[in-house]
């Protein structure tokens, strides 16, 4: 593997951006605005409460510092993740999160897929517009990214969120079915 390696980069406590944050200088969403600045997911963001977010989301876990920076390598090395982040600035607290992971294809002339993941505001935030922002904001990172289309699952009562910013359920093509695994701490991790 080229490049550098976790223990090189991580473990020094340096301050990492998840992707390159000029991607997001380049959409028509403002990064910064009242205070609040949208940006990518940082290294050091694991000590500005973004575990804590995602604990109102779903079930999180407990995670350590060294295993939030291990899956941040991972996903910096894989290169599809896109978290970005909403940061109060004046309380230094990341109180926003989504994430869109872009998926290769063979398919449409070996095209790109994207997906919008975890979604998230802090309950003291919500009815903000950050929601808004954040989808919208990915919405134009998988465009500029070219992906041919984005996709997401969600819970029923969130449909009309999602519909107010352009995402359609397809007739008869809106079915999201899963299969679960009971998986161990250790296998999820494989
Ligand atoms: C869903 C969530 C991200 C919305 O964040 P938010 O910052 O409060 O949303 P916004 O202020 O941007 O709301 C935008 C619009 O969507 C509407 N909206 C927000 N949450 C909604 C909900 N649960 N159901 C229906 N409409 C909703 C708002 O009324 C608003 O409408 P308006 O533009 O006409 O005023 C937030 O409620 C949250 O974090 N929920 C818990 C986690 C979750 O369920 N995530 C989604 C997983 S699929």
């Amino acid at each position: 593997m080229s490049g550098p390696q976790l223990n090189e980069v991580v473990l020094k406590d340096e301050e990492l951006d998840l992707f390159n944050a000029s991607l997001l200088d380049r959409l028509p969403n403002q990064r910064q605005e009242n205070g609040l600045l949208v940006r990518p997911l940082r290294s050091t963001d694991y000590d500005k409460g973004f575990i804590q977010l995602l604990g109102q989301l779903t079930e999180v876990g407990s995670i350590a510092k060294e295993q939030f920076l291990n899956t941040f390598y991972k996903m910096k090395m894989a290169g599809s993740y896109y978290v970005v982040i909403v940061e109060d600035l004046d309380t230094g607290k990341v109180i926003g999160s989504s994430t869109l992971v872009v998926e290769q294809k063979f398919i449409h002339n070996c095209a790109l897929s994207g997906r919008l993941e975890d979604v998230v505001v802090n309950s003291s935030y919500r009815g903000k517009q950050l929601g808004k922002l954040l989808v919208s904001t990915i919405a134009q990172l998988a465009r500029r990214l070219q992906c041919y289309k984005l996709m997401l699952d969600c819970r029923d009562r969130l449909i009309p969120f999602y519909e107010s910013l352009g995402f359609k359920q397809e007739p008869g093509n809106a079915n999201s079915m899963k299969m679960r695994f009971e998986t161990t701490a250790e296998q999820s991790r494989l």
